[in-house]
């Protein structure tokens, strides 16, 4: 019996059935590798969903890290605050252009930087009102439940979801809901829902992650600022996944050229260390009254030290142009492979958040997850580690570390395109 499977019967035994995961068990992992209990090398085209942006224990963030621990690893900040989470506050200020002066909070996990947006919107507007958009992802608690747009795995059996969130439709070219559809339904909300007056916020995510890696066409989310300016509804962007370089920009709606009043950042941030954030307009961050916001654990110092050398490493090492060298690499791999796989309908995302949706004949209405899950395992067994997403589940989505070696990264493309081409013949 290998150590995995030992571990798997244990986990089986052990842990919750809810808490979904492959039986990889890691022992230890560097930059864009990792290896399992059972000594197997495994390139991470996944970097903990998105997180690993910097790699696995970079250099800088674990000396950071450590640094930090040698002189204290938890005050709360609402005991003993510290100046590492003001500077980190000034830096992440200074990063969003919002067109305005920002202010921002530190938080833990992705889905509590989402819940303090809709608060401070809230708080800031006096309005209950929130529409979020089809296919978006915003997180497992029950204000992020609300805001998601899909039911399964992430709302089924868990209601009641708070009230007042709307859904409007996401543009998706590939499945032919243009842009102007999508306003259309957003539109019908406002006259047939909810009054935008009663609006607080547009919650949206650039390029949704979960949802299958679909980019907001520029002109859609101009349309949301729009409208946001028209009824002061504040416009949220959820950078949670997009943000941190990994898209070629620090944000992914740096490409529209569309400015947000609120951001939500976590994953890349914080270098495999927990800590997300809100940042805003300054007039909007401060509406919530002494107290309503924080948390015992928000603002690690840990994670905040992390946060700030992983600042460092995107700039230092210019992982906003790397992003765009990796992503170039990924697609040409996947173009070649269309070449040999109709199942491949499309390939899209932006920088190095990449992903190719799989489907029956070429036919966009025709989804194929069992070729996607075999793909999935096909790479696995061959030291690849991928990941699904999409609303129809069949959606590879490929996020390496920005700082993956090119050598690893190369070997990792020829995987993944033996991967497909195995797993597609294998039907
Ligand atoms: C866009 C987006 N928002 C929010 C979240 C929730 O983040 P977390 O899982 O850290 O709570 C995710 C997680 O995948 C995400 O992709």
């Amino acid at each position: 019996m290998t150590r995995s499977t030992e571990l798997e019967a244990r986990r089986q035994a052990a842990v919750a059935r809810g808490v979904a995961g492959k039986p990889l068990y890691a022992e230890r992992a560097l930059n864009a590798e990792l290896w399992d209990v059972d000594g197997t090398r495994f390139i991470d085209f996944a970097a903990g969903i998105a997180v690993t942006n910097t790699g696995h224990c970079h250099p800088k963030v674990m000396q950071a890290v450590a640094d930090q621990a040698a002189a204290f690893t938890h005050t709360c900040f609402h005991v003993a605050p510290f100046e590492g989470y003001v500077r980190l506050c000034e830096r992440l200020n200074a990063m969003v252009d919002t067109g305005a002066a920002n202010k921002s909070l530190c938080l833990t996990t992705g889905v509590e930087a989402v819940e303090n947006a809709i608060k401070i919107a809230r708080a800031a507007t006096g309005r209950p009102g929130v529409i979020a958009f089809g296919g978006a992802f915003h997180g497992r608690t029950a204000m992020g439940m609300a805001l998601t747009g899909k039911v399964m795995p992430y709302k089924k059996t868990f209601g009641p979801l708070p009230s007042g969130i709307y859904h409007a439709p996401f543009p998706n070219a590939y499945l032919g809901v243009s842009t102007d559809e999508a306003l259309r339904g957003l539109d019908t909300i406002l006259t047939s829902d909810i009054a935008p007056d009663e609006v607080a916020a547009f919650i949206v995510e650039p390029v949704q992650g979960e949802g299958g890696f679909n980019v907001a066409p520029p002109e859609f989310l101009a349309a949301l600022r729009a409208r946001a300016d028209a009824h002061g509804i504040i416009l949220i962007l959820d950078e949670v996944q997009g943000g941190m370089a990994r898209t070629g920009r620090m944000l992914s709606c740096e490409h529209a050229g569309v400015k947000p009043d609120i951001v939500t950042l976590a994953k890349g941030l914080g270098g495999g260390f927990p800590i997300s954030a809100v940042v805003g307009r300054a007039e909007l961050i401060d509406a919530p009254h002494s107290g309503g916001l924080g948390g015992t654990y928000a603002g690690n110092p840990l994670a905040v030290a992390a946060a700030h050398a992983v600042l460092d490493v995107i700039a230092d090492d210019d992982l906003c142009a790397r992003a765009e060298v990796v992503g170039t690499r990924l697609r040409d791999t996947l173009t070649k492979a269309a070449t040999k796989v109709s199942a491949i309908g499309d390939i899209r995302g932006l920088g190095a958040m990449v992903a190719f949706e799989l489907v029956d004949d070429g036919d966009p209405a025709r989804p194929a997850p069992d070729l996607c899950n075999r793909i999935i395992a096909e790479a696995q067994s061959r030291g690849l580690i991928l990941l699904s997403c999409g609303t129809r589940a069949n959606v590879v989505r490929l996020l390496p570390a920005l700082t993956i070696e090119d050598a690893v990264l190369d070997e990792g493309a020829a995987i993944l395109y033996a991967a497909i081409v195995a797993a597609a013949g294998s039907a």
